[in-house]
């Protein structure tokens, strides 16, 4: 809070470009440790590139390596990383002086003036993080998103562009209440129960053989990866550069010691693959810090401010993977040597005389793998490629679904330009890149979540665009990126499969095990390219995640294994982040969804539809509330036609319900597209891009669904691709193919609702007695057709409203007003006044500014002894801590 306030403060009085150079801090101590902070973290980051270039030239790269290399911050990103570093590195060193000369703590106003901290967070580049850029500068802002989404929302223009915080929708829950994981001291207990470590939660719960994978039988393994692809449009959370630790200099893969950034995952006695000891453990690392958030702030006695993550990627649906999502990457990736408005492609090589990614320049090659793979000497290695998404590499599926869509892209600037021989490099690259952007928005809405959250989450929360809402936060939430859209983690097949023409196994080139496909480029140039990759991601189901069947090994005991070396566990590291990030446990996100909280192993056993996952679990964490919510979410059994349980179900709906509504440039949203290109754009379809930019000739029409009567096979030649000429613009007549800037603003929307009500003044003439409560429902949830006791109490001095019952209890006889307001970000059912159980009011129910409001306001005469209370139905979840209550007396009964 302190440096919030502090940064912003900044803003004000700082031109966004100034240079910090030159600028010192006030205090020579505070100098001092500035310049040395800047040092260590400095030398921290070189020692740690250069580290890494040794490892990857020396193909010395261990599994915990290709994650690092993988999570490394780059451009923009490295900057946000590196301030907060900075920041935080001074403030521990100044702790740390502090301590020793006055061995005791002193606050913030003691040591740092607020001129102090102004010039700290500039000269460590935290306020440029939080500057606002204007948007009048940006050009075609109606027309066009900007690569990083700053200015897609005009009234925030920060709100779900890159390199912001993940946004919360429950607190953080850290050991030490602002940056310390749970689990970071041994034996500290939660609800009584020692946190079990995570990879003996993966070894009981989530182990099982290859042989023992189900097939879905709905769902292609496309779904799988289709997912994938999707969340690297909209998450990247990254570590920090640094190998070691600023505060000892112990190298994080050399010591198991728990030490920022270092967060490494113990190994539990008796593990059937990893060596099990005290000095034994799967090195790994935190994620980065936001600027000014962690321990900085607390250890000056400023408010906690608890630690926040940083999501490098922005949250709209505009194919960020493909452009990038940083201004300076999305230029790279243009081929500027031509006048096309093409996407760079391999000047090397082609697959079948088609396009492929271009190979990243980076000197370091962590994808010189073949050798190794393939155990010949004597193969050429290939660089990793470039794309959007620094994943690209991450497995060959993902890397033919990239090479796909930047052949659309060029396949659709080609078809512009011959449609409008006038339009420039810039027009049609923008023009091809906002068809793409809306592809994703149709085949994510209309194709792929319904297959993933189920009929119910689609009908309440996705259904009809509801229109374009700048109240409503699109950012990427925490709990997203971290936990729920990592379900599919379980649904990837231990093999890539490689299907030839007739999509039989390919026998020059046959399906690769998983965990060989890791980092393997070489293969698509090598191997056949993209075309049998794809058929097999068309052509064969996705693994189905049953509960006895959880997690391939490839991903389990073989993550980026490339030498035999402790390979990763994904599993692990699911749940691992999960501490890092301070996401609460599975109990308290099921109340937030409104869903039931088992509190002992028979109800656990009904929410799970399965007593022996139920004893297992509850074997490890003691308790439910504490089970870690990837695991207790991942577990859950899937809701009707979806392939997550209730609790994801609610989590993911929410979540593309707000990146719908928040994205002023959503392709429904009226002016963005024509209503002639909005019917072309709806009848697009995967398939059908498969076909334009391959050399696949026979496809099934539904993609994601598995081959079968309903979804055969069909010739290339009867898919109809994008009919673009709602796209060409008539010059003689005027009429364009591109929308007009949109008209001036319309009228102002509908009031609000109260607020709650000021404090009560006393009149000092008055002889009447007052009474009056206003409350707050602070940390609570109502379950189901129960009183709401509201927990914060802004205003009670009468104590009539009771904190423990709900219940406000008139004693003076008179006329009340009573006020409420219940938020929540999922949905809020009725909520009704009551007066001595009769419903007085219900509450009137609004969506709006992203959120289910329900509110009233009424007045009420009333007895001695009456008692009035606010009841949710059992529609109501996920109520918000701002939820209020409120009533107090107007006049008293003078009879
Ligand atoms: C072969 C396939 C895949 C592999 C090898 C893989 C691997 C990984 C790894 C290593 C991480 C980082 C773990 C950590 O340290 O926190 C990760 C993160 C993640 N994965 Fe996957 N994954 C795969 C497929 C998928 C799929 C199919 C989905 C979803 C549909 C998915 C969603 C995510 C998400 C949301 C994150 C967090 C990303 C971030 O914010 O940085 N992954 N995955």
């Amino acid at each position: 809070m302190l440096f919030s306030a502090l940064l912003v403060l900044g803003i004000c009085l700082i031109p966004v470009h100034s240079t910090p150079a030159g600028e010192h801090l006030g205090s020579p101590l505070l100098q001092q440790c500035f310049e040395e902070a800047k040092k260590v973290v400095d030398d921290a980051y070189k020692y740690s590139r250069e580290e890494s270039l040794r490892r990857v030239r020396r193909e010395m790269v261990r599994p915990h390596d290709a994650l690092r290399l993988l999570k490394q911050p780059r451009g923009e990103t490295r900057s946000a990383v590196r301030s907060a570093d900075y920041m935080a590195q001074t403030l521990r060193l100044l702790h740390e002086r502090v301590h020793h000369v006055h061995k005791r703590s002193l606050n913030a106003t003691d040591l740092l003036t607020p001129e102090d901290l102004r010039t700290l967070a500039d000269i460590s580049g935290c306020s440029a993080r939080v500057s606002l850029p204007s948007c009048r500068t940006t050009p075609n802002l109606n027309e066009y998103r900007t690569a990083t989404s700053v200015c897609n929302n005009l009234n925030d223009p920060r709100r779900g562009a890159s390199n912001t915080p993940f946004s919360r929708w429950l607190p953080a829950e850290y050991e030490d209440g602002i940056s310390q994981p749970r689990g970071w001291n041994k034996n500290r207990t939660f609800n009584n129960f020692m946190l079990p470590l995570v990879r003996q939660v993966s070894n009981n719960i989530l182990n099982t053989t290859d042989a023992g994978v189900v097939n879905d039988t709905e769902y292609t393994h496309m779904v799988t990866l289709f997912g994938q692809w999707n969340d690297h449009d909209l998450t990247f959370t990254p570590f920090s550069p640094s190998i070691r630790s600023f505060s000892n200099g112990i190298n994080c893969d050399e010591s198991c010691d728990r030490t920022e950034p270092c967060i490494p995952i113990a190994i539990p006695l008796g593990d059937p693959r990893l060596p099990s000891g005290p000095d034994s453990c799967i090195p790994a690392f935190r994620s980065a810090p936001v600027c000014g958030t962690g321990n900085s702030a607390y250890n000056f006695g400023g408010e906690p401010n608890k630690r926040e993550q940083i999501n490098a990627l922005t949250a709209f649906l505009d194919l960020g993977q493909v452009y990038g999502s940083d201004e300076k990457l999305a230029l790279f990736l243009r081929d500027l040597e031509n006048d096309g408005g093409l996407l760079r492609v391999n000047t090397e090589f082609r697959d079948n005389s088609r396009e492929l990614l271009p190979f990243n320049p980076l000197q370091a090659n962590m994808c010189a793998t073949r050798k190794r793979i393939t155990n010949d000497t004597t193969v050429r290695e290939v660089p990793c490629f470039i794309a959007g998404d620094v994943r690209v590499d991450e497995n060959i599926a993902l890397t033919s679904i990239h090479t796909l869509f930047m052949r659309e892209h060029n396949r659709l600037a080609r078809l512009l330009k011959r449609l409008n021989p006038q339009w420039d490099s810039e027009t049609l690259y923008q023009e091809a890149r906002k068809i793409m952007g809306a592809y994703t928005q149709v085949f994510v809405f209309r194709d792929y979540l319904p297959h993933i959250v189920g009929v119910d989450a689609m009908r309440r929360q996705l259904g009809r665009y509801p229109g374009y809402n700048a109240n409503v936060d699109p950012s990427i939430s925490n709990v997203f990126a971290t936990a729920a859209y990592r379900f599919a983690h379980l649904a990837i097949q231990p093999f890539l499969a490689r299907l030839d023409a007739n999509y039989r196994e390919d026998p020059r080139f046959p399906s690769v095990p998983l965990f060989k496909a890791f980092f393997t480029p070489w293969r698509v140039v090598f191997e056949g390219g993209i075309d049998p990759l794809l058929r097999g991601l068309i052509g064969r189901p996705a693994k189905l995640n049953t509960q006895d069947h959880m997690m391939v090994d490839a991903l389990r005991e073989k993550l980026f294994q490339f030498v035999m070396h402790l390979a990763l566990d994904l599993g692990s590291l699911n749940m691992e982040r999960g501490r890092d990030h301070g996401l609460p446990g599975y109990n308290a996100w099921r109340k937030l969804c409104g869903l039931s909280q088992p509190s002992n192993q028979a109800q656990l056993a009904q929410v799970l539809n399965n007593n022996d996952l139920a004893r297992r679990l509850l074997q490890l964490y003691g308790t439910a509330d504490n089970i870690d919510i990837w695991m207790g979410g991942v577990a859950e059994p899937f809701v009707r036609g979806g392939r997550v349980g209730p609790l994801f179900s609610c989590l993911i709906a929410t979540q593309f319900q707000r990146i719908r509504q928040g994205d002023r440039l959503w392709y429904e949203n009226p002016g963005v597209f024509t209503q002639a290109q909005r019917s072309a754009l709806s009848r697009a379809s995967i398939s059908s891009i498969i076909c334009d930019n391959t050399g696949i000739t026979s496809v099934p029409t539904d993609a994601f669904s598995v081959l079968s009567n309903r979804n055969r096979l069909v010739r290339c030649s009867r898919l109809r691709s994008l009919n673009l000429s709602a796209w060409r613009e008539r010059a003689c007549t005027g009429e364009t193919a591109r929308p007009r800037s949109a008209g001036p603003q319309g009228a102002q929307g509908p009031i609000g609702p109260p607020g709650p009500p000021g404090k009560l003044i006393l009149n000092s003439n008055a002889t009447q007695p007052q009474s009056a409560f206003s409350v707050l429902l602070g940390d609570y949830n109502p379950s189901s057709e129960k009183i709401i006791h509201f927990h914060q109490v802004l205003y009670n001095k009468q104590n009539l409203y009771s904190t423990n019952t709900g219940l406000f209890t008139c004693v003076i006889p008179g006329v009340y007003q009573f006020s409420f307001l219940s938020i929540s970000i999922v949905r809020v059912g009725d909520v009704d006044l009551k007066v001595n159980s009769k419903l007085a009011l219900r509450g009137f129910k609004v969506y709006q500014g992203g959120n289910h409001l329900s509110s009233g306001d009424t007045l009420l005469q009333l007895e001695a002894g009456d008692k009035v209370w606010l009841e949710a139905s059992s529609g109501t979840t996920g109520l918000s801590t701002k939820s209020y209550f409120s009533g107090h007396m107007l006049f008293p009964d003078r009879t």
